[in-house]
């Protein structure tokens, strides 16, 4: 027998094993492999893991990042110069078909949920698809959404919170046709802005309750939260775990103190709020209106004139800004100004240095010198984008209520907890229908009498806001950011205030499975603000 039949012969005994064992064939799955893979378009490794990184001067500080390999695709297609913990930028296109490998170099368990994206169910990141550490978990989808910011982060349950606030997140940018048609500033003048607020100790490690990103506890007396300098600290802890994590820095793109060079010409300001539980009121410091291009779902219809923009957890917006109305040398600082917060304890949450609703600083822009004299106007048709039509939906006359509540020291929805496969009827829909929900924070939300604000999301899709009303008992408190709620445009996650009620209209088309709506407030989502909805084929 040649050496050449003996190999075949070899070989095809090795397959019929595997088959045996129900297994694929080693050569048939190779195969299998590459013809999938002749389909795909991009193909990243995306590694969860332990690092440490310069944040401040001084000592490094211990992070979780993501951190991408390309395997396949443009060049372009990942972008790690955006921060210095934060994950790669992933920037794909309408309709191409993206494989991502999450690699789970993480000490525990954790999965990724592709936050905005219109995926089926297994893409979608649902907590009870968590892998172990040394795991891997392959995502294998095509992108249908319109142009827009959508970002990833973590979403195992209970531990949301924690993986985001050690840097685990980052943006996942969908360029299409439409947009690319617009002629919108693009490259160095297309700038990503990440917002997240952080609490370091004195050896620049970042402290989160009672955790540090090694495992081991932090030490007490690191943590200066609520009342723990008073001694309190369990009592800190608790209050804090329940009713959100406020940072007393701000950073942008994962560095404090941000300041950037800019040309006197247009910038699209793609801006995310990756905080866990803090609320911006954005405007700029002498008063400029701010110019509103996009929100979490891509374009408006064209473009909007704001004093102020509220961007609450894990919502984006995209901003439109010809810095050569001002002249060169000028310092423009866009920052958060004050508002009635939704912590009604204020400055007691978190952290006293920089309550809920305090006004600070974001981000300072040094306006350079050349550039044009003629500030030039955003397009003023941006997109396609119909008018939402209630009356599509089945229950158009009936919205199901869904009561933002608080009992037993857990968070739920119309009194239920987050429970791993639980749904309830009312949280069962038809695939391809169209429903309205209503969400309600009538003040059964608070702790101790507390007022308490929640940003609540949807997963799988977008949606559109048909309605918000507020009781006039909270009216007083709602005024101080009413002007800034962004209605308009395609929305995944939106603010309701206290005493608000908000109105979306869902469609429910392609992915049956089971998908999770939650609050947005990690620590509410983490403390059982979020349940499961059913989609049925
Ligand atoms: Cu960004 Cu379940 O969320
Ligand atoms: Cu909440």
């Amino acid at each position: 027998m040649n050496k050449q039949r003996r190999r075949i012969l070899i070989r095809s005994a090795t397959a019929a094993a595997a088959t045996a064992l129900g297994l694929p064939a080693l050569s048939a799955r190779a195969g299998g492999e590459e013809r999938a893979a002749a389909g795909i378009d991009v193909h990243i490794e995306l590694h969860a893991m332990q690092d440490s990184v310069a944040i401040r001067p001084g000592a490094q500080t211990r992070v979780w990042r993501y951190q991408g390999k390309l395997l396949r695709g443009d060049a372009d297609t990942l972008d790690a110069s955006a921060g210095t913990y934060l994950g790669p930028i992933i920037r794909v296109r309408r309709d191409q078909r993206v494989r991502i490998d999450l690699i789970n170099g993480l000490p525990e368990s954790t999965i990724v949920h592709w936050h905005g994206l219109h995926v089926p169910e297994p893409m979608d990141g649902h907590p009870r698809y968590v892998i172990g550490p040394g795991k891997r978990y392959v995502y294998d989808f095509t992108v249908v959404d319109r142009a827009g910011s959508y970002w990833f982060h973590p979403h195992p349950h209970g531990r949301t919170g924690k993986q985001i606030y050690f840097g685990l997140a980052g943006l996942f940018l969908v360029s299409d046709d439409e947009e690319a048609a617009l002629d919108l500033p693009t490259g160095p003048h297309d700038l990503p802005l990440v917002l997240q607020d952080r609490t370091f100790d004195n050896a620049n490690q970042l402290t989160y309750l009672s955790q540090s990103p090694t495992g081991e506890a932090a030490q007490g007396s690191q943590h200066r939260g609520m009342m723990d300098g008073d001694g309190m600290g369990g009592m800190g802890q608790m209050m804090a775990r329940m009713m959100g994590v406020l940072g007393r820095e701000i950073l942008v793109n994962g560095r404090p103190s941000a300041s950037l060079a800019v040309e006197r010409r247009a910038y699209r300001l793609r801006l995310l709020n990756a905080s866990n539980s803090r609320i911006y009121k954005l405007a700029w410091h002498d008063g400029a209106p701010l110019t509103v291009i996009g929100t979490d779902g891509g374009l408006l219809a064209a473009p909007l004139q704001r004093d102020y923009v509220m961007l609450a957890p894990a919502e984006r917006v995209d901003l439109w800004v010809d810095f050569a109305h001002w002249p060169a040398g000028t310092e423009m600082t866009l920052q958060s100004v004050a508002f009635e917060g939704g912590m009604g304890m204020g400055g007691m949450m978190g952290d006293a240095a920089l309550p809920d609703g305090a006004p600070f600083g974001v981000l300072k822009l040094q306006i350079q010198h050349g550039g044009s004299d003629k500030p030039a106007l955003p397009p003023q048709r941006l997109s396609r984008l119909p008018r939402p039509q209630p009356r599509m939906a089945v229950n158009f006359d009936h919205p199901k209520v869904f009561n933002i509540t608080m009992g037993m020291m857990t968070w739920g929805i119309n009194g239920r907890s987050f429970d791993m496969l639980g749904v309830s009827p009312l949280e069962t829909v038809k695939l391809g229908t169209h429903e309205v929900w209503e969400f309600r924070n009538d003040g059964r939300s608070g702790m101790m009498g507390m007022a308490m604000a929640h940003a609540m999301h949807v997963h799988g899709l977008q949606f559109r806001v048909i309605g918000r009303s507020v009781a006039a008992a909270t009216s007083r408190q709602q005024g101080t950011v009413r002007a800034g709620l962004l209605d308009e445009g395609w929305k995944d996650t939106v603010l309701v205030m206290p005493g608000e009620r908000v109105r979306i209209l869902l469609g429910f088309k392609d992915y049956p499975g089971l998908f999770v709506y939650h609050c947005h407030m990690l620590e509410h989502e983490d403390a059982g603000l979020m349940r499961n909805y059913l989609v049925k084929a």
